[in-house]
């Protein structure tokens, strides 16, 4: 049995202030949840989320994590520094990363490598564009990707990693994939950590799904034997939505 997890991927939104409303309006309505609920906040907001959680059932995520311990990283985030803000987990080749700011599967292999290491509990982020969907690439794509991410690293530290499954074309537009291409699709991935790791990781691996998971579509979502649970984004800024989403996953 994996048991369920939700975390919100805030993206860059919510200032100090925004937070706090955010997190005083979800926390004692997901307190009840039977699934891990994470919310993955800005950088800025880390320490305000991690003090407004304590106590609750709520754990906070980076949205990111550096490759190197410390040094000349203009712009990076050490797992030190996020480890004394009080993340515990953090979230690593989100596709915006990968579109926007270069990040490819060695710099996601490097970064989930360190996040380990320090003890983090890593969200890796896998899937594929529209037009490698449209071109019967999508399984091409996630193998890649997620030997790619796993590169050198051992069965005992992979299995502590989350994967959300996000494909690129039902990010932010609103296009959920269907419960079936969801659930075929995690499931493949699965196969692939199966070939990688064996059936016992595979089997015990927590895999995501993410891209307009909302309040409406949650329930036929996780009613797929391979979801175990989501990355949400859009609707994780609305305390009211995100809470629905969170206790129903059981
Ligand atoms: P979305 O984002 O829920 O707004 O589509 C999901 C994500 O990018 O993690």
């Amino acid at each position: 049995m994996r048991k369920p997890i939700i975390a919100g991927n805030w993206k860059m939104n919510k200032t100090a202030a925004e937070c706090r409303e955010l997190i005083e309006a979800l926390a004692p309505q997901v307190k009840g949840a039977q699934c891990d609920v994470v919310v993955c906040v800005p950088y800025t907001d880390i320490a305000l989320a991690a003090e407004l959680c304590k106590g609750t059932n709520i754990a906070v995520g980076a949205q990111n994590i550096a490759w190197a311990d410390n040094g000349a990283f203009t712009g990076e985030v050490s797992a030190a520094m996020l480890k004394e803000a009080g993340a515990t987990y953090v979230v690593i080749g989100h596709s915006e990363r990968r579109q926007y700011f270069g990040e490819t599967d060695a710099s996601v292999n490097a970064r989930l490598t360190q996040a380990l290491k320090t003890g983090f509990n890593p969200i890796l982020c896998v899937g594929e564009m529209l037009d490698e969907r449209e071109g019967g690439k999508t399984e091409q794509v996630c193998r890649t990707q997620v030997v790619g991410a796993f590169k050198n690293i051992s069965a005992a530290d992979a299995q502590k990693v989350v994967i959300a499954y996000e494909p690129v074309w039902a990010i932010g537009t609103g296009k959920t994939a269907t419960d079936e291409q969801a659930n075929e699709t995690i499931g493949y991935i699965r196969s692939v950590v199966k070939e990688l790791y064996g059936a016992a990781v595979a089997d015990g691996m927590r895999i995501q799904y993410g891209g307009s998971m909302n309040a409406k579509n949650v329930a036929g979502l996780m009613a797929q034997p391979e979801i175990d649970g989501g990355l949400i984004g859009g609707a994780s800024l609305k305390p009211d939505d995100f809470a629905i989403i969170v206790n129903t996953a059981k």
